[in-house]
């Protein structure tokens, strides 16, 4: 059985409907991508799966998010908030967002250990700095006692994905966990939170608009644009033969190595904002093999196997022509 289990998910804004019936799920031991360029949703689906959409204004306006179970859609706070940091962590982009720059990094890990695992001050520092040793910090009980300041982007980062594993989670869900971070950092830090799933058999939902980390780290993909499914599938197949045009692009986006990076290419056209979504499918106007049909009707989601899709000229399961 899946641990976290995403079935129609809405999510509305005031009069805006960022995100249109998202259907995936993640399984104990297993990596999802979430991919998609900016503002296609990414940020909201993890808001959502945390219970935190009221902090912007939003709700879930539609669909089931069940976890080892349990449905969170209407979830009174209370239960919320035991579940968050405890049961399930977010990981974000920006390592600011999360670490006070006030405290020693040691103190903000142990707190996590102390208030969500009841641990001792002593057994927490311990915890910590293991930890930080297993995310393969050099001296970790140096680290423990520095200030946020005195560490680069790729330590800080591994201090709130410490922090993060200090409640012991069974689901991570880590927003673009690596943006800010330079190239061979990131794949550092993309291995450690790969080998932490295996070995621990957590779920991961690993949020990401760049291809090449879906291809080293994940087992499933979903490509979501402007607030849809585009299409989802195993790694594997999403690379042996994507059959969205959405996908087919960003997998053509994918630098090469050797490439440099001023030869580098992007879908050409823009993600509509979310205030103006057009009828038909959100894609037609950026896509080069789309019909007249696909400018007036919304493409249903086809689902064969672990596929699914929603593109009017391609069928699931199977290649063009
Ligand atoms: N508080 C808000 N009020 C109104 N619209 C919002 C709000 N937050 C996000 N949106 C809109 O919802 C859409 C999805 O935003 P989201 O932050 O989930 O995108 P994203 O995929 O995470 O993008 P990025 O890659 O830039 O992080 C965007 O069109 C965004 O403008
Ligand atoms: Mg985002």
């Amino acid at each position: 059985m899946a641990l976290l289990e995403v079935r129609d998910l809405s999510v509305t804004i005031g009069s805006l409907q960022p995100l249109d019936r998202v259907t995936f799920s993640v399984d104990k031991g297993s990596i999802l991508g979430l991919v998609g360029e900016s503002g296609s949703g990414k940020s909201l689906t993890a808001m959502a799966l945390m219970g935190l959409l009221p902090l912007m204004g939003g709700r879930v306006s539609q669909g089931s998010v069940r976890f080892d179970g349990t449905e969170l859609v209407g979830l009174d706070s209370e239960r919320y908030r035991a579940l968050r940091g405890r049961r399930i962590a977010l990981i974000t982009q920006n390592p600011m967002t999360s670490l006070d720059p006030i405290q020693r990094v040691g103190a903000q890990i142990d707190q996590v250990g102390i208030l969500h695992r009841g641990l001792t001050a002593a057994d927490a520092r311990a915890r910590s700095i293991e930890l930080l040793t297993q995310l393969r910090i050099p001296d970790a009980a140096t680290v423990h006692g520095q200030y946020p300041h005195q560490m680069s982007g790729g330590m800080k980062q591994r201090v709130v994905i410490a922090m993060a594993l200090a409640g012991d989670p069974e689901l991570i869900i880590a927003d673009e966990p690596t943006t800010a971070l330079d190239v061979t950092i990131q794949a550092q830090i993309i291995q450690i939170l790969v080998d932490l799933v295996r070995q621990r058999g957590l779920a991961l939902l690993l949020i990401t608009h760049d291809m090449s980390v879906v291809a080293q780290a994940c087992d499933q993909v979903l490509v979501l644009y402007a607030g849809r499914i585009a299409e989802s599938n195993t790694v594997e197949a999403i690379f042996a033969q994507a059959l969205h045009p959405y996908t087919q692009a960003l997998i053509a986006c994918i630098p090469r190595s050797g490439q440099v990076s001023g030869s580098l290419r992007g879908i050409a056209g823009i993600v509509p904002s979310v205030a103006s979504y057009a009828g038909g499918c959100r894609y037609h106007p950026r896509c080069s093999v789309a019909q007249a049909r696909c400018q007036t009707e919304v493409p249903a989601t086809q689902v064969h196997n672990t596929h699914r899709i929603a593109c009017h000229v391609a069928t699931a399961g199977a290649a063009h022509g």
